[in-house]
C-alpha cells in the first residue's frame, strides 16, 4: 500500500505515470464519461484549515470515480478535542478507504499514516502540498512547456515552495527561488532536493533577487506572503516582502511566452499585481480546475497499488 505524503517518495516514472493517467481522466470527464474507478468507496476528508479548492476537487472527484466523500472538520471530531491522532487513525481507516488530511504538521501526517489501513493523501500541511504540483504539472504539460523547462518561484518559502523543490529535484528540470531574506525554505529540504538533484540532473538556484530567479524562465509562480497559521505576522511580512510583487514590470524578464501559475487563494496587489493576475486568469483557473483531474488520477493510482 502507497501514501501520497510528499512527492520524495515518489519516483519521477510513478509521477509521470500519475500525470499520464490524470490527462486520460480529464479527457473523459470532459466528454461527460464518468467511469466508476472506484465503486462505493468511501474517501474520508479530515480538514484542520480551510479550505475551498481542495475540499471541493476531492469531494467532487471521489464522486465522480463512483464513491462518496466524507467532510470532517476537525472541529467537529473528537481529533479537536485531544483525541490522539493514533486512535482517530485507527478508527477511521477501517471504516473508509482512503483518507485526505489538510493538517498543520508533516510529522503528524506521517504519524497519522504509520497507523492507517488505508492509502493517506497529504491536502496541505506545513511543510508540502503535493496534491497541488501535480495540478500545477499537469498545467505546464498541457501547455507543451514541459521541455527545457524553467521555473521561477518569487516569494515566501513555504509549504508550496517546498513541494516546488521535490517536483523539480526527481523531473529534472531548472528551478529558481527568490525570496526575501529571513524566508528562504527549509534547509533540511533543500539538502535533500539538492541531493536528489544530483542524480536528476536539475538544477535547483536560491536567491534573495526576484530579477535573477525570473529571467528567462518558462512558468512563473508565486503563493501567499501570509500562510494559513501565520496571520499575526501579516504586518511584519508584508513589509519584509516589498520588491517581490509579481507583476507585468518583473514579468518582462521571462521568456516572452511565459505562463503565470498561482495555486491560490490570491492576494492582489501583494504577490501578484491585479493586473498580472487578470492577464494571466484563463490559465491560474485552468490550473484551479486541474486539481480535480490530477487528484482522481492519484486517488485511482492508489487504489490501483494497495
Ligand atoms: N490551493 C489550495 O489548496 O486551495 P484551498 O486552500 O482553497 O484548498
Ligand atoms: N502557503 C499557503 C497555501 C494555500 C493553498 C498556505 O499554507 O496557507
Amino acid at each position: 500500500m502507497r501514501h501520497f505524503l510528499t512527492l520524495k517518495d515518489y519516483t519521477k516514472d510513478e509521477i509521470l505515470e500519475i500525470i499520464d493517467l490524470a490527462i486520460k481522466i480529464k479527457k473523459e470527464t470532459k466528454a461527460k464519461i464518468f467511469k466508476k474507478y472506484m465503486p462505493n468507496q468511501t474517501l474520508g476528508m479530515i480538514f484542520e484549515k480551510s479550505s475551498t479548492r481542495t475540499r471541493v476537487s476531492f469531494e467532487t472527484g471521489i464522486y465522480q470515480l463512483g464513491g462518496v466523500g466524507l467532510f470532517l472538520s476537525s472541529n467537529d471530531i473528537q481529533l479537536g478535542r485531544g483525541e490522539p491522532i493514533s486512535d482517530t487513525s485507527r478508527v477511521i481507516s477501517r471504516m473508509v478507504d482512503m483518507i485526505m488530511i489538510r493538517n498543520d504538521s508533516q510529522k503528524e501526517l506521517e504519524e497519522f499514516a504509520s497507523y492507517s489501513k488505508v492509502p493517506v493523501i497529504n491536502g496541505l500541511t506545513d511543510k508540502f502540498h503535493p496534491v497541488q504540483l501535480m495540478a500545477d504539472y499537469l498545467t505546464i504539460v498541457q501547455h507543451n512547456l514541459q521541455d527545457n523547462l524553467k521555473v521561477a518561484y518569487i516569494g515566501d518559502g513555504n509549504n508550496m515552495t517546498h513541494s516546488w523543490l521535490m517536483l523539480a529535484a526527481k523531473l529534472g528540470f531548472e528551478l529558481r527561488v527568490a525570496t526575501p531574506k529571513g524566508y528562504e525554505v527549509d534547509s533540511d529540504i533543500l539538502d535533500e532536493a539538492q541531493k536528489i538533484a544530483q542524480t536528476s540532473g536539475a538544477k535547483i538556484i536560491i536567491t534573495n533577487d526576484p530579477k535573477i530567479a525570473i529571467k528567462d524562465t518558462t512558468v512563473v509562480t508565486t503563493d501567499t506572503w501570509v500562510s494559513m497559521g501565520q496571520e499575526a505576522e501579516k504586518e511584519q511580512r508584508i513589509k519584509d516582502f516589498q520588491g517581490f510583487i509579481v507583476d507585468e514590470n518583473l514579468m518582462k524578464d521571462a521568456n516572452s511566452k511565459a505562463i503565470f501559475l498561482h495555486c491560490l487563494p490570491a492576494y492582489k496587489g501583494y504577490e501578484v499585481s491585479q493586473e498580472l493576475f487578470e492577464k494571466h486568469s484563463d490559465t491560474i483557473f485552468e490550473e484551479a480546475e486541474n486539481r480535480l483531474h490530477a487528484q482522481k488520477a492519484i486517488m485511482v493510482w492508489l487504489d490501483k497499488h494497495r
